[in-house]
């Protein structure tokens, strides 16, 4: 599975204990087990599931780290998703390494990250 991965994400992603592909599920099943009412919201409750992995993993001595980096247009058929899944996105799982077991390139990237300030990223009214 670390192929359906960008060469950068594998590059790291190799040393997680499990390397996760999220689907989320479009059609409800129905009380007589068809599948045909469009879930409207589906991508944004597997969004929330992630969220509280990534919490509960660091609750349980793990890192988790989401991905995009993924060869997208592959992930469905390789791993024989059926039509109803959505493909979101991949999340490394694993424990906290050594930074100097990584290549030079990735090593620089291992600094805290700025977060932006809320007045960036939410405001009153319409956009
Ligand atoms: C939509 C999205 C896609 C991402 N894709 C990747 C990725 O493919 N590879 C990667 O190393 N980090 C990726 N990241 C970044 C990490 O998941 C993480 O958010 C970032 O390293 C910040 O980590 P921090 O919260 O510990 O500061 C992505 C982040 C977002 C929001």
């Amino acid at each position: 599975m670390l192929g359906l991965l960008i060469d950068f994400n594998q590059d790291w992603a190799k040393a997680a204990s499990a390397l996760v592909f999220v689907f989320s599920q479009k059609l409800a099943t129905a009380d007589d087990g068809s599948l045909s009412k469009p879930i409207r919201n589906h991508s944004f409750d597997t969004g929330t599931a992630w969220g509280y992995l990534a919490l509960q993993s660091l609750k349980s001595g793990y890192f988790a780290h989401g991905m995009t980096g993924v060869h997208f247009e592959r992930v469905s058929a390789e791993l024989a998703a059926p039509e109803e899944y959505h493909f979101e996105a991949a999340v490394a799982i694993g424990r906290l390494g050594n930074k100097d077991d990584l290549s030079e390139k990735l090593r620089e990237r291992e600094i805290p990250n700025n977060r932006k300030p809320l007045s960036e990223i939410a405001f009153e009214g319409s956009f």
